[in-house]
């Protein structure tokens, strides 16, 4: 038996608070990796964690690099390295930039871990899902996305405020692209097992999805450079532990469609299960005229970014 490999590409806010949280709870042995130009900061970031351990208890090598050999056999990858958006930039406007990091970034990884799992967080993440994909040469239950468990996040964590209720009763469902028009499903969103429509009136529940969407948005706003990271670190250690503990969670994810929803040859965010094969199902649902053309608005978004792409 040997500890789990967990390689993070992009030692950034979201990579480094990644690492940290992935070592918190065991999950495995951490490489930090980052461009040459930042080695120092990366190694120092790591060592930083590394030390960390004895206080709070967690027995998890960490190491920083711009090596990939030193990323050599890893179970999983996390890819978020790529440039973050800045406030009043779409996430589409970072598509060329990031394309780029993810095809330079997804060739070394998989030289050195051909029997990955590759979980992508960089934005616009369902088109850099794609391009990973792409890229790798993987099947596509080894390439994933991750957005509805943040977007999700959100959701739960608004509702769960309006309410005055914990947060760990409160489910969500969000389909779609990562994008202000995702399609956060109250009709399957739940507290305590109870409709979430019956709890709520429409207006401020119309309100929680307008502020689901623009989520991304209101963090980005507040912070005034650099986007959100924490939740979004949170939200890929959830579907490491899923894939590493095969849990067979039932999560939304970023999957590969051959056909699923009426969609073929791209990603998007679906409900899935996801376990030690990777995306090992989606999810299909029955769908409300309604949800149905929400839907396909937000995979015609995910398509225009994929156009720029070629
Ligand atoms: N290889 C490795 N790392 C790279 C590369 C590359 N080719 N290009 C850039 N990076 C690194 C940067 O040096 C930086 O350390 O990626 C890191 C990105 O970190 P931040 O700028 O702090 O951005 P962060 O907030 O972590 O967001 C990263 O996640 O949520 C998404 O939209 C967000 O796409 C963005 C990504």
């Amino acid at each position: 038996i040997r500890r789990r490999k967990i390689s993070v590409i992009g030692a950034g806010f979201t990579g480094a608070t990644t690492a940290l949280m992935l070592a918190q709870k065991e999950l495995g042995d951490i490489v930090l990796v980052d461009i040459p130009e930042a080695e120092g900061p990366t190694k120092g970031k790591a060592l930083d964690m590394l030390e960390a351990g004895p206080v709070q208890g967690f027995d998890a090598n960490i190491v920083g690099t711009s090596d990939y050999a030193e990323t050599a056999d890893s179970d999983l990858v996390i890819i978020t390295a790529g440039v973050a958006r800045k406030p009043g930039m779409s996430r589409d406007d970072l598509v060329n930039i990031n394309a780029k990091v993810m095809r330079s970034v997804t060739e070394q990884v998989v030289k050195y871990s051909p029997d990955s799992i590759l979980l992508v967080l960089t934005n616009p993440v369902d088109a850099m899902t794609y391009e990973v994909y792409r890229t790798s040469g993987f099947p596509k239950h080894r390439v994933i996305g991750q957005s509805g468990v943040l977007d999700t996040a959100r959701f739960r964590t608004f509702v769960a405020q309006e309410l005055g209720v914990s947060v760990e009763d409160v489910s969500g469902f969000v389909l779609g692209g990562h994008g202000d028009d995702m399609v956060p499903l109250v009709r399957y969103s739940y507290a305590g097992g109870i409709p979430l429509e019956k709890l709520l009136p429409k207006e401020r529940l119309d309100a929680i999805v307008e502020r689901t969407r623009k989520g991304g948005g209101e963090i980005v706003n507040l912070l005034g450079t650099g986007s959100a990271y924490y939740a979004p670190a949170a939200s890929l250690v959830q579907m490491a532990e899923a894939i590493l503990k095969d849990k067979k969670r039932i999560l939304p994810a970023i999957a590969y469609l051959e056909g699923e929803y009426g969609y073929h040859d791209m990603y998007l965010g679906v409900p899935t299960i996801i376990g030690g094969n990777g995306l090992e199902k989606v999810i299909e649902l029955d769908l409300t005229e309604e949800e149905k053309q929400a839907l396909d608005k937000s995979a015609e978004s995910v398509r225009k970014v994929m156009k720029v792409l070629g």
